[in-house]
């Protein structure tokens, strides 16, 4: 049990205190986020609700939009009265304003906003439909943008805060046949970098490029496949760390970058990826 009379000054993300014997060594959760509102799209599920639930563990409260009622219902229903779920879909503007401005009003304003709402988008310069292009350009790139917008405004007025946008390895590298995945992620690169400038030092903007991640994403992904569990041996294989990340990994890091230990981070694509792409091919010498 923790003595009452604890000091209490935060200094990092853990504080660590020794009885006078040496041990036994006692962590205590510091809360970085203590009653900052966030807002994060595609909530529900996967990385964002991963990015829920950890600042929420942290102190915060979430404003969690995404299209799936049933798994946004069940999220806020295990996080208790730190989250606010609408069901929204991300493409339409008035919705983001409509929940947010909603949220705002039983939370506050909004301190930072994580942007994951996102859906695969598989095809070539020739197959692509202009339905599939917009449809994946809307939720992945657009949707960053009109949350951003809604947002901004409460940034600045609190003096600073973050806007995350979870784009993807496939920002910087290419595989086939992604090419409306690929060009929206890579866009949001520079939605990230618009952001950052335009709006900062007050605003920060950082956009998280993960490689693979356990999630229904990566789910999706593999049932189309004949053989899901060969491809996900081959999706292990590619890397340096010879495995996929877990959601949790990726919320860390986007914790880490909004609080206070990530302040000097702005404008930049942030990869965590187990080292995916690193090795070149070719002749070698081993
Ligand atoms: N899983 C991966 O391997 C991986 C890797 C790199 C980047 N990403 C990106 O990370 C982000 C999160 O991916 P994830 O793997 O957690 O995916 P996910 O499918 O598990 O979660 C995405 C969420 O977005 C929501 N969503 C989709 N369309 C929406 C819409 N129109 N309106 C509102 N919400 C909508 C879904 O309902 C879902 O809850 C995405 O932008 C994705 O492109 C994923």
């Amino acid at each position: 049990m923790l003595s009452k009379r604890s000091p209490c000054q935060v200094a990092g993300h853990l504080r660590k205190r020794r009885t006078r014997g040496g041990a036994p060594v006692i962590v205590i959760p510091v809360k970085r986020f203590q009653d900052q509102v966030v807002v994060v799209t595609g909530g529900a599920k996967g990385m964002g609700a991963a990015v829920s639930r950890q600042f929420v563990e942290e102190g915060g409260r979430i404003v969690c939009l995404d299209i799936d009622a049933e798994a946004g219902e069940a999220l806020a229903a295990s996080l208790g009265a730190s989250c606010l779920f609408y069901a929204v879909d991300v493409r339409k503007g008035e919705a983001i304003r409509e929940a947010i401005q909603a949220g705002r009003g039983k939370f506050g304003p909004v301190n930072h906003l994580v942007n994951s709402a996102g859906v695969q988008g598989y095809s070539n310069a020739l197959d692509t439909t202009e339905a599939e292009w917009d449809r994946v350009m809307e939720i992945n790139l657009k949707s960053a943008w009109l949350a951003a917008r809604e947002t901004i405004p409460d940034i600045q007025s609190a003096g600073g805060g973050c806007v995350v946008n979870i784009a993807s390895v496939n920002a910087l590298h290419c595989q086939r046949n992604t090419l409306p995945y690929a060009t929206s992620k890579a866009a949001l690169l520079g939605l990230t970098r618009s952001i950052a400038l335009d709006y900062g030092p007050t605003v920060r903007s950082v956009a998280i490029c993960p490689g693979t991640v356990n999630t229904p994403m990566l789910e999706e992904a593999l049932a189309t496949f004949s053989e899901p569990e060969k491809m996900m041996q081959e999706i292990r294989d590619i890397s340096i760390a010879k495995r996929v990340a877990e959601p949790e990994e990726i919320a860390k890091l986007i914790a880490f970058v909004c609080s206070a230990d990530g302040s000097f981070m702005t404008g930049q694509a942030v990869r965590i990826d187990g080292g995916l792409g690193i090795e070149i091919g070719g002749v070698g010498n081993s």
